[in-house]
């Protein structure tokens, strides 16, 4: 009989966790309290942004992102082939813009350290800059363009991903409301809310920003809480920006739906995802600095996620302690969607092997305790 893996969460952690284990021979069962994909990971730009996103140096994290951005283009037409739905990957690229001498060179230094690690960025100036991006600030004296970064469109992604997961034979429970570990030591026992048990060899926790309510379960420190990201997006048939495009203050991703998704605030406020006008306001102020036009325009739709952000800004993926039956995989704060097939085939050889020696055990799950 196949080992049945219990996997809580159905966010896209969860659901590429699932897709890995089941390929791997395992029964995947995802528990999900509300909709697979209704939280952090529907409500994402979708960015596949690993050099934008990481600007200090080449830390295991990076080496996490960058990996993970390597297997994308597989990964994603797996879940294409196996879910028969389409959904948008597109290799835009991307610019980080300056708009000091002083960005300028904070670019180039990162440009250094990143043409090390597969980047064949460039800085581009002047009239060159202006043909790439015809309609960005004159202000914008130099970016850095990154030829390797790409996006998919999150929520028809995630979407895939769980059809992918059901065709391939995972069982996937949702709207389960709460979930109450029964067991966890000798085997996996959850109940949910209506009285429905489920029972599994292991268990997987992809709880994103809502795993800290375990720490006492597993009598370990789980140091991940949320943190809203306000998003907006605006009507942009004629695809006015043609990369991603990135400064200080947030970023601006054109979609082949015809929007402009433009994120996103980080503010602290629990676990309420309702959008402010201070939140869209702040984003629109950049916004039009970085893009003129955009200050004739006003979003027509906003909308906001919990992203799990941890205490030293790494995800835990790694077992929990005293027990070989659960694994953690949570805490991906803003790089979730990137690191999602890095992440499930972590996961999957943890799940097989609870050695934890990849990256120099840098994401242990219990480096907290
Ligand atoms: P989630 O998607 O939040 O899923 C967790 C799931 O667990 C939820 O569905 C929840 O209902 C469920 N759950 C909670 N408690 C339980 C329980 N006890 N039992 C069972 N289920 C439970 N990342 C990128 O890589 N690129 C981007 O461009 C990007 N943009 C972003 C923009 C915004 C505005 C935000 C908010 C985030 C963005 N991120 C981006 C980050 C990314 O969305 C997250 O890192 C990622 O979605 C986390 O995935 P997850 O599955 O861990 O969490
Ligand atoms: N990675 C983009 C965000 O979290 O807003």
């Amino acid at each position: 009989m196949k080992e049945q893996i219990i996997v809580m969460g159905g966010g896209i952690i969860g659901l590429s966790c699932a897709l890995e284990l089941q390929r791997r021979g395992y029964q995947a069962v995802v528990v999900e309290t509300q909709r697979c994909g209704g939280q952090a990971s529907g409500a994402a730009a979708g960015m596949l942004a690993p050099y934008s996103e990481n600007v200090e140096g080449p830390d295991a994290f990076f080496q996490l992102c960058r990996d993970s951005l390597l297997l994308y283009p597989q990964w994603q037409q797996t879940v294409r082939e196996l879910s028969g739905l389409s959904f948008e990957y597109t290799d835009s690229g991307s610019l980080y813009v300056a708009y000091h001498a002083a960005d300028l060179l904070a670019l180039e230094g990162r440009l250094l350290w990143q043409r090390t690690h597969g980047s064949t960025g460039e800085i581009i100036e002047g009239s060159a800059l202006r043909q790439m991006e015809p309609l960005l600030t004159k202000e914008a004296i130099a970016a850095l363009y990154t030829p390797e970064e790409s996006h998919i469109y999150a929520p028809h992604y995630v979407s895939a991903l769980e059809r992918a997961c059901v065709g391939l034979g995972v069982h996937i429970f949702d709207s389960l409301e709460r979930l109450e570990i029964l067991k966890w030591q000798e085997t996996a026992v959850v109940r949910a809310a209506d009285g429905r048990t489920f029972e599994g060899d292991q268990l997987l926790v992809c709880s994103g920003a809502w795993a800290q309510h375990l720490a006492e379960t597993f009598h370990m420190h789980i140091p991940v809480y949320p943190i809203r990201g306000q998003i907006c997006a605006y009507e942009a048939a004629a695809k006015p920006v043609k990369h991603m495009v990135f400064c200080n203050q947030g970023y601006l991703v054109g979609k082949a739906n015809g929007t402009l998704v433009c994120g996103a605030s980080e503010d602290v406020a629990g676990y309420d995802t309702t959008v402010t006008d201070k939140g869209i306001g702040r984003l629109r102020n950049w916004n039009k600095q970085l893009f003129p036009f955009l200050s004739q325009q006003t979003p027509f739709h906003s909308w906001a996620g919990l992203r799990p952000a941890t205490q030293d800004g790494f995800p835990l993926i790694g077992p929990a302690p005293d027990t070989n039956r659960v694994v953690l995989a949570v805490g991906h704060y803003r790089n979730g969607i990137l690191l999602s097939p890095a992440t499930a085939l972590l996961a999957a050889d943890l799940i097989a092997n609870k050695q934890q020696q990849a990256y120099g055990g840098a994401f242990a799950a219990d480096r907290f305790n």
